[in-house]
């Protein structure tokens, strides 16, 4: 298996394997099956290294790191504050150090709630070694005007926005904003959250993207997002260990060009 390409996660400070993965709903789903040490053991076999969390994510945080046991070092931890209390935030932030022995490699404040409070505690933590880049998400378009006006402080390092090929509001502020600033992207929910999967193009259909090494539609989908040189890694989610191995797949290049996104985007639609 090739190796996954890696690019910078922010202003060039942490490189990481363009391949992530999500833990939304589906770590809790894979540990319910009794599967949760598998999939991260696999995710890390396969050459992924990020794995996006959140308290907003039930278990999700304390999961993985049961789940890491031994193995902490090998990943890149990316977390979020997510609460309109200072105070709640300041022990989101020391659980999440505690989980993830004593530093988190990047924390996010999730979906900007209460961002003018959080950031200049995450900012002092960051000075203490406590965590190493700064970003902010949000999964709405709505959202995004302040999100671009968090990004011109110049005091976040990275952006985590939602991108697939039917929803690409990102294209007309966040993505050329991060470009110019140099800010890390992390795109969530590459594959619509799994809606864009549910029913697969025919092999006729995907042929023109075998030369690219692809052979399945949720390797188009990733592939696609991927293929944008501002995004800086894809969280796609699975509970499934077999499907982690197959999404890590999709994470070298060669990468497309327009004519193979547009067909994607042609494909998607029509699903
Ligand atoms: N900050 C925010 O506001 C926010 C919002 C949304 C998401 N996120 C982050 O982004 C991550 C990804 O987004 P997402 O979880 O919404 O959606 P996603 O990754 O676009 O889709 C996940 C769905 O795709 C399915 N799937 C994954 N790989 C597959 C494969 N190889 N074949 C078939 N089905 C596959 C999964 O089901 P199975 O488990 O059955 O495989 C799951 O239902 C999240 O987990 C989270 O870390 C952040």
């Amino acid at each position: 298996m090739a190796a996954i390409e890696s690019r910078s996660l922010g202003r060039g400070r942490i490189s990481v394997p363009v391949v992530g993965l999500g833990t939304w709903q589906r770590l809790e789903a894979a540990a319910a099956a009794g599967r949760h040490r598998e999939l991260v053991d696999t995710a890390i076999a396969a050459g992924v290294r990020l794995v996006d969390t959140s308290p907003m994510y039930g278990d999700a945080e304390r999961l993985l790191a049961e789940a890491l046991d031994g193995r902490r070092d090998e990943v890149v931890i990316a977390d979020k504050i997510w609460t309109p209390s200072a105070q709640e935030g300041v022990a989101q932030l020391a659980r999440a150090v505690d989980w993830y022995g004593g530093r988190v490699d990047l924390m996010q404040i999730h979906n900007l709630v209460a961002w003018p409070t959080h950031l200049p505690m995450l900012e002092d933590a960051r000075a203490r070694g406590l965590v190493g880049l700064i970003g902010a998400t949000h999964h709405s378009a709505g959202a995004f005007p302040e999100l671009a006006e968090l990004m011109a402080t110049g005091r976040i390092d990275t952006v985590q926005v939602p991108y697939n090929p039917l929803q690409r509001e990102v294209e007309q502020t966040i993505l050329p904003l991060a470009e110019d600033l140099g800010l890390g992207v992390l795109l969530m929910r590459p594959l619509g959250e799994g809606r864009l999967v549910r029913r697969e193009p025919s092999p006729a259909e995907l042929a023109p993207l075998r030369p690219f090494g692809v052979t399945t539609w949720v390797q188009a989908l990733l592939r696609w997002g991927l293929s944008d040189p501002r995004v800086s890694v894809s969280l796609a989610a699975t509970a499934h260990p077999d499907r982690v191995r197959a999404n890590a797949a999709a994470g070298s290049p060669p990468w497309f060009g327009p004519e193979e996104r547009a067909l994607v985007e042609r494909l998607a639609t029509a699903r």
